[in-house]
């Protein structure tokens, strides 16, 4: 067996830098090399996070080849794009939620692992957050019952910069790709595909959705009722509804760290159920995992989960007109 899984990181950004804190904690994972379009930005983040090599650009460093796993973390509109890049040079890959900017790109991305037949898996990290299990857990046990319907929230008061990120349309800017993409995601994982999707979608000057109320409705009186929004911080919690009672999925609810079980309005029980570092170490562990297994795909999150995603983020962008070039 291998002694350890060697990481790539692409995009030293915000993310780039939390994740690469998590990956140091992860025993069996090292940190090879890092890329970025500039290579003093990519020396001095090496330098901080001990990573062995600095690449000047995201070209250079898959073809290190001492690297086994690709982490993307630049614009989603650079995701699939960059996805092939490392598939062609043989690196296996974590890449960033969305996972691309529509189903046709995440197809693409699928395809070429399963021919080259190396790992891929999107970067939804509330999947292998522990509270994200033991709700799992709480739910097929028959806590409360049977599954009624979700509400679920995202929302922070973004600094408004229309050359961000956030706010450009040509990098995928918007509420729903970046953090609307949570609750639905909750609410696939809870209740599945729906039957019907109705959403409604408030628009900034650039071009991109500030905010947005999303209505999933599902066969036998099930529902997922949802927002996100970059125009106020809301409470970014998830109230899981059955027949018997509730769960509470406490702020953040992407990355829990308390449950409370509610019947009748009265909390009856609540458990802590602390993550690691910042909770991006129990994807980084899933994917060596993965890699140990000889897994192209990981089971929790795997590649029909994420076209399950896309095709529900497709179906929102579509009630809404919400296009990218
Ligand atoms: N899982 C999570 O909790 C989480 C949280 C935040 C964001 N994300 C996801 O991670 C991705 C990156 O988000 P972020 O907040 O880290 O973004 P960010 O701070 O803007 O960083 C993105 C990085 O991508 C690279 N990049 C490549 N082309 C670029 C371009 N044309 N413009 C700007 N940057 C470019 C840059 O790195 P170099 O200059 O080094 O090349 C940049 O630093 C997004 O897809 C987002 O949805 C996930």
């Amino acid at each position: 067996m291998k002694e350890s899984i060697n990481w790539g990181i692409i995009g030293l950004g915000k993310i780039a830098q939390k994740f690469v804190s998590d990956l140091a904690l992860v025993d069996g994972s090292k940190l090879q090399a890092v890329g970025s379009r500039g290579l003093d930005k990519a020396r001095d983040f090496a330098t901080k996070n001990r990573a062995k090599e600095a690449y000047g650009s995201y070209e250079e460093l898959v073809q290190d080849s001492k690297i086994d796993v690709v982490y993307i973390a630049t614009p989603h509109v650079y995701h699939a794009e960059l996805t092939h890049l490392c598939l062609d040079h043989g690196k296996s890959v974590l890449c960033e939620k969305p996972f691309a900017m529509n189903i046709d790109e995440v197809r693409g991305m699928i395809e070429k692992a399963k021919n080259k037949n190396l790992f891929l898996m999107e970067a939804l990290w509330t999947r292998f957050i522990p509270a994200t299990e033991k709700l799992l857990e709480l739910i097929g046990k028959g806590t409360i019952g049977e599954l009624r319907s979700i509400h679920a929230d995202f929302g922070f008061k973004a600094e408004y910069d229309p050359t961000k990120r956030l706010f450009n349309k040509s990098l995928g800017g918007g509420a729903l790709l970046d953090i609307g993409i949570y609750p639905l995601y909750m609410a696939q994982l809870i209740l599945g595909s729906p039957d019907s999707v109705n959403a409604n979608a408030h628009f900034g000057a650039t071009g991109v959705d500030h905010s947005l109320g999303i209505l999933l409705g599902y066969e036998n009186d099930k529902q997922a009722v949802l927002h996100a929004t970059l125009s106020s911080t809301t409470q970014t919690a998830a109230w899981i509804h059955g027949s018997e009672g509730s769960i509470y999925m406490h702020p953040r609810f992407h990355h829990c760290a308390r449950l409370s079980v509610y019947k009748e309005h009265q909390e009856i029980e609540s458990f802590e159920i602390p993550y690691i570092g910042s909770g991006y170490y129990h994807e980084i562990e899933a994917v060596n995992h993965s890699l140990y297994e000889g897994q192209i795909q990981n089971p929790k999150m795997s590649w029909d989960d994420s076209l399950k995603l896309i095709e529900l983020l497709d179906r929102v962008r579509d009630q809404v007109g919400l296009h990218y070039g």
